[in-house]
Formats: structure tokens, sequence, C-alpha cells
């Protein structure tokens, strides 16, 4: 039923997700739940999450909380084939590193086919399938979990529009997913990523930063400390009525200690840029012209538009994969520069992104296995739109966080709390 690259991975994925499984403790704590009440038996659960070793004990969780699951990935590139080949043991899995996009939206219609109950989702693309492909599917799906910004943008879109048949729960917008997974998690992992690949030292170098939402500035900061000259771009307008507009961020970065200015003036200084926007065309044929020669341009964004890789190519007189996760762009005027992982999420796309550390994910999918519960119990009376995620599972998963790391909080007495709440005491 499953289809993987290579089902005689298993072995070596089995370690990865025993690794994964003993670091993280907040998603055991879910999982004694879930294998003790059973919350999800017999339910099936359809999943579009980079297929890599976190997300494997998530699955392995709505499994134990009698979940029946199919997975694929939620990007042709991200797919640890080992762990796919691992998890083809015991759940229907469609995935591999690699795949061509006709490959990767015939996954996702593969997890389709067991018409999921409840959808969990990093972009979109599953929803977006229901809808536009797979509109039968509507009556059976009761709801779904979004993990990333771009998803959650896109789910706003549709709602918006009125095309939105079913609730969501806006997990990134949790504070205990963005504030962490986004900042610390995509800060560490596309540091993380960048260097590996290219073993380029960063210290002394120019970093361009462009967006400065809660990944930029987790990338900034780590980038900073490594001693990197950082330079942050951001955007002049607001995009969203309920977020601080570009001129809020950008003055935030200066604050934060980051020389601002625009893309136009930073490009010829870079030796990295990297983006981060959720935005498309980030980077384009205005800029490839001032950038200097042997600059490294990376993406951490959700979709592969940001960097404008045909405008790139057109400009090329030679195009050739160097290595792993490296080509490189020879311009007419014999400038090189190298595109890493297709402008792919650097931080997740193989082989040289392993994604975020483990801890990081135990409490974002903390909050999946959570919301996807809550969704089965609740979802039928809710109506279609997004939902952020209920105050008692994300306070539930930061609590739990600081439990595992042995960190206990007191309560503030009643006459404390009485004061913080009252309007009369005053002086
Ligand atoms: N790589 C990962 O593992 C990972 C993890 C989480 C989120 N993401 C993705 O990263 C992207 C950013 O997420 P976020 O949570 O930081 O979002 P955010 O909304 O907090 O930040 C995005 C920032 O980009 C700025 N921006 C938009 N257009 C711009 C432009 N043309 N020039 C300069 N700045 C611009 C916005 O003003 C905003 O400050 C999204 O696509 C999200 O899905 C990736």
């Amino acid at each position: 039923m499953s289809k993987v690259k290579d089902e005689s991975l298993a072995v070596r994925g089995e370690g990865e997700l025993l690794w994964a499984r003993e670091n993280m403790p907040v998603l055991a704590e879910v999982r004694k739940r879930f294998e003790k009440e059973k919350p999800l038996k017999g339910v099936s659960i359809g999943t579009c999450l980079h297929l890599e070793k976190k997300t494997g004990i998530l699955l392995e969780v709505l499994a134990a909380g009698g979940a029946v699951v199919s997975a694929c990935s939620c990007n042709p590139l991200t797919t640890d084939d080992c762990v796919a080949a691992a998890l083809a043991k015991k759940m229907n899995v469609f995935a591999w590193a690699g795949q061509s996009n006709e490959d990767y939206y015939e996954c996702i219609n593969k997890v389709l086919d067991a018409k999921p109950q409840v959808v969990i989702d990093d972009g979109c693309d599953q929803v977006f399938a229901i809808h536009k492909k797979r509109v039968e599917l509507l009556k059976s799906t009761i709801g779904g979990c979004e993990e990333t910004t771009t998803g959650v943008t896109r789910l706003n879109a549709m709602a918006h529009d009125g095309e939105l048949k079913f609730p969501v729960f806006a997990v990134n917008n949790a504070y205990s997913k963005f504030l962490f997974d986004n900042r610390y998690g995509t800060g560490q992992s596309t540091v993380d990523a960048i260097t590996h690949i290219t073993n380029k030292l960063v210290a002394g170098k120019t970093v361009v930063v462009v967006g400065y939402g809660w990944c930029g500035k987790g990338i900034a900061a780590r980038m900073k400390g490594m001693g990197a000259n950082v330079i942050v771009v951001e955007s002049g307008v607001r995009l969203n009525a309920s977020q601080p507009s570009g001129w809020h961020k950008a003055l935030e970065a200066l604050y934060d200690g980051f020389r601002v200015m625009s893309l136009d003036e930073a490009a010829p200084l870079a030796d990295f840029i990297v983006t981060v926007t959720g935005g498309k065309a980030i980077v384009s044929r205005d800029h490839f012209s001032k950038l200097k020669d042997g600059v490294i341009l990376a993406n951490a964004g959700h979709f592969n538009v940001e960097i404008d890789e045909p405008g790139l190519r057109s400009l090329s007189k030679r195009v050739e994969e160097v290595k792993d996760n490296v080509v490189r762009y020879e311009l007419k005027d014999g400038r090189k520069v190298y595109l890493l992982s297709e402008g792919r999420l650097v931080n997740l796309a193989r082989p040289g992104g392993q994604g975020h550390p483990i801890e990081i994910m135990d409490g974002s999918f903390a909050v999946q296995a959570l919301c996807a519960r809550r969704m089965l119990e609740e979802g039928k009376k809710m109506k279609p739109g997004v939902y952020d995620v209920p105050v008692d599972i994300d306070d539930e998963v930061a609590r739990l966080a600081l439990e595992v790391q042995g960190v206990k909080l007191k309560k503030p007495s009643r006459e404390q709390l009485d004061y913080l709440q009252s309007w009369k005491e005053g002086t």
C-alpha cells in the first residue's frame, strides 16, 4: 500500500526515530494519555508534513491514540527516506525525497484516498486539494490543523473568499508554536543547514536576512551570534491588520542592533542572502545584476518562489549542480551565484537540511496532536473558518515543556491575582 524510495532503509530509519522519540518528552506525555484513552480510535487522519524523524514521532502518537494514519510530505525535497521506510511498516506512507511535481500531488491524492476525517497540513496543500480536486471529501472531513505561517495565510484568504468549507486550527499561531518553532527552530536549523551544505565560515561575512518576522528574527540573531555582519531587509508595507507592519519590524531590527536597508542597497554587499518572507520574487532580476561574485542564496520561507530561479537561470550562460544542495549559476559577465536547495526550504531540503531541533518540534507537534483530538471532539459543532488554538492546549504544552525540563513555577497568591485583575486599587 505504501510507496517509499527503498524499504530496506527501514532499519536506519528506526534508529532515527528512536533518537527523536527519546528526545521528545512532551509528546511522550501526550502518547501516555492517548494510549490509555484512545481518543482517536478508528479515525482516519491524513498528514501532509515534512516527513522526517520528528514528524514520525507525531504520527506514532496519533496511531497510539487509535488513529489510522496516512502520510505524505508537504515538500518534494524534504522526506527522510530512511524514516519514511521505517514508518511505512506501521502506517500508509507515500513519500520520498526528490519527487517530481506530479509525484508530489499524486502522493497527496493517495493520502486523500483514505478519506481523512482530520487533516494535518504544513502549507495547506492537502486542504487545498480537497477543496479543488476532491470535493466529494468535503462531506467526510471534520476539520484540520495547519502548521505554518504561509498555510495560515492561504487558509485566511480562502475563508475571506467564503471558500473554506470546514474548520481549521491555526496551530502556527499558538504561542507554544511560533514563539519557539519559527524563531529558535528556524533560526538554528537554517544556520545549521547553510553552514553544513557550504562548509563556509560565517564569521566576518555579510549576511542579508530578508524578512524580520518570527523566523527572520531567529536567523538574524543566530547569524550575528556566529560573528556575521547582519543586514535586515523589510517591506515598507502593512500586510496584516493584526500584526506589526513592515515599518515596525524594520524599526525593531534597527533597535535589535542590525543595519536595515532595502534589498537594492544590500544586494551588492551580501556574501549570503537568506529570504524568509512567505512572499514571491523577493530576490529578482533587479538584484541579480548587483550581486557580488560568489554570493550564496538560500530560502527558508515556505515555497520555492522567494528567489526568482527562472529569472536567475535566464541571466546565466551556464547552470551546473556542483554538489548536493548546491547549484552554480554562471552569469553572462562571468560572476558566479550559488543557489542552495533549489530555493526550497534550506533547513529541511535533503540531504543538507535536517529540520528543526528535536525539542522544538516536541512542543509544536504536541500542539498538533492535542488539536487533532480537539478537532475530532468539537469540529462538527464548529463553523467553517480558521480558529486560534484553544488557550488550554497552548498553556498545557508550555507548562509540560517546562515541567519535563524540571522548571516549576509558583502561582501568584489570591491577593496578587486580585490586584493584577482589579481596577479599584491604585497609588
Ligand atoms: N523554514 C522553516 O522551517 C519555517 C518554519 C516556520 C515558518 N516558515 C515559513 O517562513 C515564512 C515566514 O514565516 P514567519 O513566521 O517569519 O512570518 P512573519 O509573517 O512573522 O514574517 C514575514 C516577514 O516578511 C516580511 N516581508 C514580506 N514581504 C517582504 C518583502 N517583499 N521584502 C521584505 N520583507 C518582506 C513581512 O513584513 C514580515 O515581517 C513563511 O513562509 C512560513 O511559512 C518556515
